[in-house]
């Protein structure tokens, strides 16, 4: 296994170029079981996810030929039905092979994914939705499996915004004849990517990105291309990480729009930004002022993938409380605990005086949580210390703390973070950054 080993207090100057989404890519690759044609992706990032899902692909039977960040898929053999635990294991996202395979064959059977670092992650949701289809669906040894004689389009509520839900169900409903609507969708640019790419395949999408999305269903897909949207969490990190170190950074290939509510967060801390179409310029001169409260929210609010980068930009703030509230994931806060081994000062907080206590948690009605709340103790700075990486952001957030920190930072178990970020290494130590992968 890898380590990274950091030595921190440089400030960053210079370029990134910033690559594919990662959580636009996953669902729109294996959206490609909807169709015998071949398909081509272009921008899609060079990451352990991506390898999961090409290894996935080839499993069910398609043929996967990378080209540099393009991904070309063609047919090769009939489609299995079934994803292998040993594949889901490793990627909860494969569970969106669901949507597809039920859509095209009638039958699929996946894995339950089981919980990760951040939470329980259910997909009770995804299941829901796939009965308002039409679908039976039972249980096996651990596999969750779908049957349908007939599929038909209906109108489904999500009890909450989800991501995954909102894609598996935009995948399946895409070939079912008739019309559905799901109400509550999630609004994430990443969806409105895939209904970019299912549209180009010949579906009928219509309102991806709002609250309704409106799906018309065709007999058949076609083979298209597409280039994927750039990493609006990537963005993000690189974006906290100059706001801890200081610098002058310019980050190329991105979508402003896409990381708006940070940007307005990074602008009351000091940050200097300049804004074009698809390039974004950070300057920061000092500490980072402290933000009185952050909420994570679904999009377009803060999103909860910058959470734990952002709790490591508050530890550098000199003064002040910051008030992180998680309100996606119920236990978000692995990351904390090594951050006080770094000299963080976090402690969990109460709710604030007057909220319900009785306020019934999101999780009852499926999704969200009742907003956990952590309090950052701005100390001006962290000292550099042997932590250890528990999902792919905990491990952004302690790059970004030993960037910053005084002394060298050892962060094993980088296998997290290489599961969403393409060579990060590489890309800081371009922007002058003291990072180097060794073999632990
Ligand atoms: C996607 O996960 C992303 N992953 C996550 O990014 C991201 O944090 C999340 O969306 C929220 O934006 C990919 O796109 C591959 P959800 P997803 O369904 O789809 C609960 C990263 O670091 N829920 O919107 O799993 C769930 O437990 C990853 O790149 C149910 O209760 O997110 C969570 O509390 C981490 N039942 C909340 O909803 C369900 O059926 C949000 O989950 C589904 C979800």
């Amino acid at each position: 296994m890898d380590k990274f080993i950091i030595d921190g207090g440089r400030s960053l100057k210079g370029t990134i170029t910033i690559s594919g989404s990662k959580n636009a890519s996953l669902p729109i690759l294996l959206s490609t079981l909807l169709t015998q044609e071949i398909c081509t992706i272009h921008q899609v990032p060079v990451s352990r996810d991506i390898n999961t899902t090409i290894r996935l692909l080839e499993y069910l039977g398609k043929k996967v030929e990378r080209l540099g960040h393009s991904i070309k898929v063609s047919p090769r053999r009939p489609l299995k039905t079934y994803a292998p635990y040993d594949l889901v294991k490793q990627m909860r996202a494969s569970v969106l092979v669901a949507g597809p395979l039920l859509a095209r064959f009638k039958k699929v059977r996946v894995p339950l994914p089981g919980g990760c670092a951040i939470g329980l992650r259910p997909i009770n949701i995804h299941l829901e939705g796939f009965k308002a289809l039409g679908a039976s669906v039972s249980y096996q040894k651990g596999d969750v499996i779908l049957k349908a004689n007939r599929l038909k389009g209906a109108s489904i509520k999500l009890p909450f915004p989800s991501v995954g839900a909102t894609e598996n169900l935009l995948m399946s409903s895409v070939l079912i004849p008739g019309r559905t609507r799901i109400q509550n969708a999630a609004r994430e640019p990443e969806i409105v990517d895939l209904a970019d790419f299912l549209n180009r395949m010949g579906a009928k999408i219509r309102g991806a990105g709002k609250s309704v999305i409106h799906i018309v269903g065709v007999k058949e897909l076609h083979g298209a291309w597409h280039a994927v949207i750039p990493d609006r969490i990537e963005v993000g990190t690189f974006l906290i990480a100059c706001s801890a170190t200081g610098g002058d950074l310019i980050l190329e290939g991105t979508c402003p729009e896409h990381v708006g509510a940070l940007l307005k967060k990074l602008k009351a801390c000091g940050a200097v930004l300049d804004i074009f179409p698809n390039r974004i310029r950070i300057r920061m001169k000092s500490r980072p002022r402290t933000i009185g409260e952050i909420k994570t929210e679904v999009f377009p609010g803060f999103p909860t993938d910058l959470q734990a980068p952002w709790m490591t930009l508050m530890c550098f703030s000199r003064q002040g409380r910051c008030r992180i509230q998680e309100n996606i994931f119920e236990k978000r806060f692995m990351h904390a605990a090594e951050l006080a081994r770094m000299g963080a000062q976090i402690s969990v907080a109460p709710p604030p005086a007057g909220e319900a206590k009785s306020a019934p948690s999101r999780r009852s009605v499926g999704g969200g949580v009742d907003g956990t709340t952590v309090v950052v103790h701005g100390t001006g700075h962290l000292y550099g210390a042997p932590v250890m990486a528990s999902d792919i952001r905990a491990g952004a957030a302690l790059i970004v703390a030993g960037l910053a920190a005084r002394g060298r930072t050892e962060i094993s178990r980088v296998y997290h973070i290489d599961r969403g970020y393409e060579k990060i290494e590489e890309k800081l130590q371009g922007v002058g950054a003291r990072i180097k992968r060794v073999k632990e």
